[in-house]
């Protein structure tokens, strides 16, 4: 979301990365039982306090489809609002533009999948139908004076097609620049990206649409989304999505597991000289009291196992084997 034209390669140390919390949507969406809107309000809170600024707080799509997200309006009416905030939410269609304008978001991620059979599972319509829905759709937005962020889902491939050339997701970026998106995000949905299948979709669209910001969403169903984000980052892109704890999936792909994870991000860009404006220890906490609030490990791993220079007293056993 609102991706930042920096499109140096790779991008320099020291350069500011932008990293949009997806846990509150991409995250809670997959949870079984109903998280009370009170904790999923503590836990955003407890995001932003650690510095995080880009906030995917929920979506708009029908309750019935996704009814851990009923609570869209009452989530967004109880956040904070910290300065420097964007408080965005996933919308899939007109009516979900219109309630987010009407709950005070700053932007919004539309979602149209890259493959027809997620596009139809996922919204139920062909991938044409929702490019149509989107011109009322983003005129609203517009009117509103509400960013949009082009959401291109399935983007590195689909559960239940296969391969999604690059010239496919290049071709939707296209549709969102001439529909006035000043970025699109790659949603990699079922973990299925790899360093090579990035580079290739950034630079389709880089060639199909100059000028377009590109933000990557990865999940790390296969191990390498981090690996994933190095490539993105030696591409020249500047804004991630992750997720707290590592939470996250697609209800409507089959095999999601969860984001990658964000205070495992936080750690691989501030190690590496990045620039994210995340406290690293303050993330930690806000991860375990979403561990907490759900009642079960997360699959984090810098939540674990602490900063790297954590110190372990020599008396104790606990971390100090192997
Ligand atoms: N918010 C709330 N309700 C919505 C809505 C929205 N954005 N869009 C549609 N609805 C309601 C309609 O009002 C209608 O309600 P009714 O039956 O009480 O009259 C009902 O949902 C069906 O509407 P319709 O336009 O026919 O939609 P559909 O049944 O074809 O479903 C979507 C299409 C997009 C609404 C639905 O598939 C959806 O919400 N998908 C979300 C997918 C998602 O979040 N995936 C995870 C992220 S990738
Ligand atoms: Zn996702």
């Amino acid at each position: 979301m609102a991706a930042t034209a920096i499109n140096k390669h790779p991008v320099p140390e020291g350069a500011r990365i932008t990293i949009c919390e997806v846990g509150p949507r991409d995250g809670f969406q997959i949870e079984a039982s109903f998280i009370p809107t009170k904790k999923k309000i503590e836990i955003i809170n407890a995001l932003f306090a650690s510095g995080l600024r880009h906030m995917q707080a929920t979506s708009f799509v029908s309750p019935r489809a996704v009814p851990q997200l009923a609570d869209a309006e009452t989530v967004l009416a109880g956040i904070d609002r910290p300065e420097g905030s964007m408080i965005t939410a996933l919308i899939p269609n007109l009516r979900g533009a219109e309630r987010a304008v009407g709950a005070g978001v700053d932007a919004v991620h539309t979602v149209v999948s890259a493959s027809e059979t997620h596009n139809l599972k996922n919204v139920n319509r062909s991938i044409d139908t929702s490019l149509m829905d989107f011109e009322a759709t983003f005129a609203l937005l517009d009117r509103a004076g509400v960013a949009v962020e082009g959401g291109i889902a399935t983007a590195f491939g689909c559960p239940f097609e296969g391969v999604v050339p690059p010239e496919q997701v290049a071709r939707i970026a296209r549709r969102y620049q001439d529909l006035g998106a000043a970025s699109v995000g790659l949603g990699d949905t079922t973990g299925m990206a790899t360093p090579a299948t990035v580079r290739a979709a950034v630079q389709a669209i880089r060639a199909e649409a100059p000028g377009l910001g590109i933000g990557l969403h990865f999940h790390n169903t296969r191990g390498v989304g981090l690996a994933c984000v190095m490539t993105g980052l030696a591409e020249g892109v500047t804004h991630y999505d992750a997720s707290v704890g590592g939470l996250g999936g697609c209800p409507f792909a089959a095999g999601a597991t969860g984001n990658i994870c964000t205070e495992d991000l936080v750690y691989l860009l501030n190690e590496s000289g990045y620039d994210t404006g995340v406290d690293l220890d303050a993330l930690i906490a806000a991860a375990m009291l979403t561990q907490e609030v759900l009642g079960r490990d997360l699959p984090g791993q810098v939540m674990k196992s602490g900063p790297r220079l954590r110190r372990f007293d020599p008396g104790l056993t606990e971390g100090a084997t192997g």
